[in-house]
């Protein structure tokens, strides 16, 4: 029995290069689309590594209708597209908004573009719980309302998103389409053989905490602890990429079997909120090693608290995660241990 194809854009990424995995292992073919401007090829390496097989790559940018149209052409028959190719930094989003709403906005529409011209229907989009901004209730369920974007990374989500509904609302486009909205994925494969590259100084929680531990950074700066939560920090909801990853792969199942809507909409995280310091705290006792922190200022634009109400991707999308906090930051300490190791 061959393969059903499943298209990976940014599949070297940190998420994709998890998604490729996952959707081998569970008997897809990913072939994978990357402009490495933001991911290099080590990640492919330790792809195979785990697989003990190449996955098919095509170094393009997705901006590049003909260059997509190509990838298209070339593999004949494929069934699904996952769309993870995008830019992903809050600051650099507000340095740089024109690259962000040319790159994030403009590859979805050339996306959508060349897929209908290959009668490809089926397409699961990479959105973020930054579309709820600073939420009235919690947890947040796919009902909340979304807000303002507050920086023009989360309106690309937010556009992003409204483009599909209205995109697949038309029947012409037969466009099916499952927005995924990720809570803060953290950890690295349990192989250690792929995980997390931040290029330069992370702007993140857990690959700052894993650069301290390791000595890389003299010292974790907590950003506040004066918010209006039990401890004064930030809750978010920290989710293993690995089942993060898998809830890529039921989206695809779903979208292939053509049981769902045309559109829908799930959380992905863990219905589990967690603060800066509970985070420090877990890192602490899952590696035994002691963190240097400080209490800084607030950071800009942070929301103070937000996490999953995960009911409807439990029982409409038949997706749980599995990883305690513990688990995924021992994964994360293990990848950062691998990546001091390979240098
Ligand atoms: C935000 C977005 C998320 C987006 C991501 C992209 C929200 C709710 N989340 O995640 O959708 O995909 O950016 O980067 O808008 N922290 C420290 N010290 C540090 C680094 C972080 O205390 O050195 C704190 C932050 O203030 C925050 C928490 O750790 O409270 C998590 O921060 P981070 O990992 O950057 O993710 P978000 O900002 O939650």
């Amino acid at each position: 029995m061959s393969r059903t194809k499943i298209l990976v854009t940014g599949g070297a990424g940190y998420i994709g290069s998890h998604a490729v995995v996952e959707l081998y292992e569970a008997g897809f073919q990913p072939v994978i689309i990357d402009n490495f401007v933001n991911s290099r090829e080590s990640a492919l390496d330790g792809v195979e590594s785990i697989l003990g097989v190449k996955v098919p790559l095509h170094r393009i940018d997705c901006n590049d209708a003909e260059a997509l149209r190509a990838v298209f052409a070339e593999e004949g028959n494929v069934r699904g597209v996952i769309h993870f190719a995008a830019y992903k930094a809050v600051g650099e989003s507000i340095e740089k908004p024109l690259e962000y709403y040319q790159n994030n906005v403009g590859s979805l529409l050339t996306l959508l573009t060349v897929m209908r011209e290959f009668g490809v229907e089926a397409l699961v989009f990479s959105s973020s719980c930054t579309v709820y901004g600073v939420p009235e209730a919690l947890p947040v369920t796919e009902q909340t309302p979304t807000k303002q974007a507050n920086s023009p990374y989360g309106a690309t989500k937010q556009m992003c998103e409204d483009i599909l509904r209205d995109v697949a609302a038309a029947p012409a486009n037969k466009l099916r389409t499952i927005l995924l909205r990720y809570f803060n994925p953290i950890g690295a494969h349990a192989s250690a053989k792929i995980g997390e590259l931040p290029l330069g100084v992370p702007q993140n929680l857990v690959p700052y905490v894993t650069q301290t531990a390791a000595g890389i950074r003299e010292q974790l700066t907590i950003n506040g602890d004066t918010y209006d939560t039990p401890d004064g920090t930030n809750i978010r909801d920290y989710v293993h990429v690995v089942d993060l990853a898998k809830a890529h792969v039921v989206a695809v199942q779903r979208l292939l079997a053509g049981t769902g809507e045309t559109v829908e909409t799930f959380n992905v995280g863990t219905g589990r909120g967690n603060s800066v310091l509970e985070v420090v705290q877990a890192f602490e006792r899952a590696t035994g090693v002691k963190l240097n922190y400080r209490i800084g200022p607030p950071r800009p634009g942070d929301v103070p608290a937000i996490y999953a109400d995960v009911t409807k991707s439990v029982e409409i999308l038949g997706f749980q995660t599995s990883a305690s906090l513990e688990e995924a930051l021992a994964s994360s300490w293990k990848w950062q241990q691998h990546l001091a190791d390979s240098q």
